[in-house]
């Protein structure tokens, strides 16, 4: 066997050192770079906060407009890229799209591959930041059969992926500046969350020297399982199920199945590994969530309606209570992006691009960490003691 300690799930394991997200699951507090998720949401775009996760300090304005022309200059693919698209199966799920999509930059990008190279790193990781938006909004455009729109270089970077998304070659379409702002939102809440499972793939991809788009790619196939980042998706279908099998009346009958030992349903949107008092995310989504909705008037949706109805009795619920289970940040975010006009399978993908910046943060930390070792976990062995191999005819 030998002596090592057995933590599976990492429950008591610090894997690195990190200076760039805290997180005190306790108080409910979430810091990119010391600055606490509140100001930030409120005070910075998406592209600052990428800057200040990136480089450490927010941006002063001239950084500012270096960093977002960077950007805009690598907003485009390689147009053999758009190609690969057309090997996929048009009902193939988003996130299988981008994580082959993501991948194969290494294909068309062999001029920053080499991780040795600050130069190659900075240019990787502003092709990924800027390309991003782009690849999820093409993955959308191929599922449901329209045409490509290029990146528009003269929108912010919300702005230039909803025009992406619902832009057509024969229609012009103007980005609603309140939907925006909330998309914006939704990327600067989901940036980082220090060594969660789909930044730990990164860390443990990155540490064997591998390149960063195979290591994102890695990235975004750890985020689309439903217990992380696919939580948004399933969390939308629940509420659509409950909604389908009669609503708000509906509740107390599924409370009772997620509650029942025997039952494997759960709540989807509620817990969280390290947010035991709640998520600070979930409270800034929830404002935007009606932001959004008063903007569209929605404001009875019925939708929204059972979300509310369903976090009110779970949270005075005992199961949930004893257990410290609160709404996390998908519980409302797949709300605000049903009614924007995102489809629910587009969910995780826009988390993933949103959580790019902090895989590079993190991959970047960890390269340039003198005490980085690859990444190898020892295990507790309990398979068959030492034994001799039978001939076939023996066994
Ligand atoms: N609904 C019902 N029961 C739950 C839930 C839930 N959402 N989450 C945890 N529990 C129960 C769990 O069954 C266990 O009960 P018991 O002690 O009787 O066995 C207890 O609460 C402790 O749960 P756990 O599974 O040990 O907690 P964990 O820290 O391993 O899991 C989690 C955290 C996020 C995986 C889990 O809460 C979950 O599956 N939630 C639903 C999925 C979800 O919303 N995920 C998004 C997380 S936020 C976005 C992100 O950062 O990726």
């Amino acid at each position: 066997t030998g002596a090592f300690t057995f933590d599976p799930g990492f429950m008591s394991t610090a894997a690195c050192k990190s200076s760039i997200t805290y997180i005190d699951g306790d108080k409910g507090e979430l810091m990119y770079r010391g600055y606490p998720i509140e100001q930030l949401a409120v005070n910075c775009d998406y592209l600052e906060t990428c800057y200040l996760l990136k480089h450490g300090e927010l941006p002063s304005k001239a950084q500012y407009d270096d960093f977002t022309k960077t950007v805009r200059e690598h907003t485009m693919v390689h147009e053999q890229l758009t190609r690969l698209y057309q090997g996929f199966r048009r009902d193939a799920h988003p996130m299988a799209i981008l994580v082959g999509m993501v991948g194969s930059l290494s294909a068309y990008y062999q001029d920053s591959l080499d991780i040795s190279n600050p130069e190659h790193r900075t240019i990787a990781a502003m092709r990924l930041i800027a390309k991003m938006p782009t690849i999820t909004a093409m993955a959308y455009k191929y599922t449901i059969g329209e045409p490509f729109m290029y990146p528009r270089n003269d929108l912010d970077y919300s702005s230039n992926f909803l025009h992406m998304m619902f832009a057509t070659p024969c229609e012009k379409y103007e980005p609603n500046p309140v939907l925006a702002r909330a998309l914006d939102r939704i990327l600067i809440l989901h940036a980082d969350h220090e060594q969660n499972a789909s930044t730990s793939t990164v860390r443990l991809s990155g540490s064997s020297g591998a390149n960063p788009f195979a290591c994102i790619a890695a990235g975004i196939a750890c985020l689309w399982g439903p217990a992380h980042g696919g939580a948004n998706e399933a969390c939308l279908v629940m509420l659509d199920d409950i909604m389908k099998q009669g609503g708000v009346e509906k509740i107390g009958e599924f409370i009772a199945q997620v509650k029942d030992k025997n039952s494997s349903v759960k709540l989807m949107g509620f817990g969280h590994r390290v947010y035991k008092n709640y998520d600070p995310r979930a409270k800034l989504m929830r404002e935007t969530c009606h932001e959004v909705l008063n903007e569209l008037g929605l404001q009875d949706d019925p939708m929204f309606k059972l979300a509310m109805a369903l976090e009110k009795i779970a949270l005075e619920d005992e199961y949930f209570v004893s257990r410290k289970l609160y709404p996390n940040v998908d519980f409302y975010s797949g709300i605000v992006q049903k009614a924007m006009g995102i489809p629910v399978s587009l969910f995780t993908g826009i988390f993933a691009m949103a959580r790019t910046i902090g895989w590079i943060a993190q991959w970047n930390e960890m390269i340039g960490d003198p005490e980085q070792k690859i990444g190898r976990p020892r295990q507790l062995y309990t398979g068959a003691p030492r034994r001799d191999v039978k001939p076939m005819a023996f066994r």
